[in-house]
């Protein structure tokens, strides 16, 4: 059963947000497919600032591991399609992705935002130098530090419990959006998973794309289930 297009006019502003569900296609785990365990740590303990300053090289392997995994992993069609999108829209799209992978740059999305930060991004914690960082790190000779001060090093990552950025630019994009859409995301997380909310409240329509109903599923004014490279590419009928 082939799905109505969603039809944009000519003055339509889209926001769409993504989350780990965009890239599952690409060989990235999902953090709830994962069951929040990795080698069988809790995924608090290597993606906290207190796991960080418990067991730095624990944290490093983590990251070292899905630096690897990211490199190694290409965009898929739902990326793809997003990318040809904005170039339709210009600046009448905004992408805001809670993934720190790369996948949607690596497409060639360029009007987008991290709201969880980059993976390819460190910061030192002493002098908060930020540079961008594709290293996998050998952890058995320690974790690594800062070019500059010899300080400890983070993944430039937004970990639980810790504050956002930015969010003036995304309230402002999601402000004059006349249309919003979620993909590949379980809407668990806060501010994320309230955008929904706050674009339903301006009556703006709101679309749901990926595998299972999100939790934020009543935000939404229509839900359509499937894999994102089943349904994204086809889900604009292209003004
Ligand atoms: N196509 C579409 N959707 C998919 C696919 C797929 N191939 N595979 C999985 N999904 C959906 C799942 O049904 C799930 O609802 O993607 C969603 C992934 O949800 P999560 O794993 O919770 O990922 P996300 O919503 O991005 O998590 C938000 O939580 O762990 C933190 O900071 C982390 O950014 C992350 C945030």
């Amino acid at each position: 059963m082939r799905r109505r297009r969603i039809q944009l006019t000519g003055d339509d502003q889209l926001f769409v947000l993504t989350g780990a569900g965009i890239s599952a296609e690409s060989g990235l785990p999902t953090f709830r497919d994962s069951d929040g365990l990795w080698k069988g740590h809790d995924v608090l303990e290597v993606a906290s600032a207190e796991g960080l300053k418990r067991n730095p090289e624990l944290v490093w392997d983590f990251y070292s591991m899905r630096r690897r995994d990211a490199l190694a992993a290409n965009p898929n069609n739902a990326h793809l399609s997003l990318a040809r999108l904005e170039e339709a829209l210009d600046d009448r799209f905004f992408l805001l992705t809670q993934n720190v992978d790369d996948l949607h740059e690596r497409a060639g999305s360029r009007r987008i935002q991290h709201i969880h930060g980059n993976l390819f991004t460190s910061r030192c914690i002493a002098c908060g130098a930020t540079f961008s960082d594709t290293n996998s790190y050998d952890v058995t000779k320690g974790s690594p530090k800062c070019a500059k001060c010899h300080g400890a090093i983070r993944p430039d990552i937004v970990w639980f419990g810790e504050s956002l950025e930015n969010l003036d630019s995304i309230y402002r994009q999601l402000a004059r959006a006349t249309m919003f859409v979620a993909i590949g995301t379980s809407g668990s997380v806060f501010p994320a998973a309230e955008l929904v909310y706050l674009a339903a409240k301006r009556q703006i329509p709101t679309y749901y794309v990926g595998l299972e109903s999100p939790e934020n599923a009543d935000g939404f004014d229509e839900i359509r289930l499937g894999s994102a490279t089943s349904l994204v590419p086809a889900l604009f009928a292209h003004i």
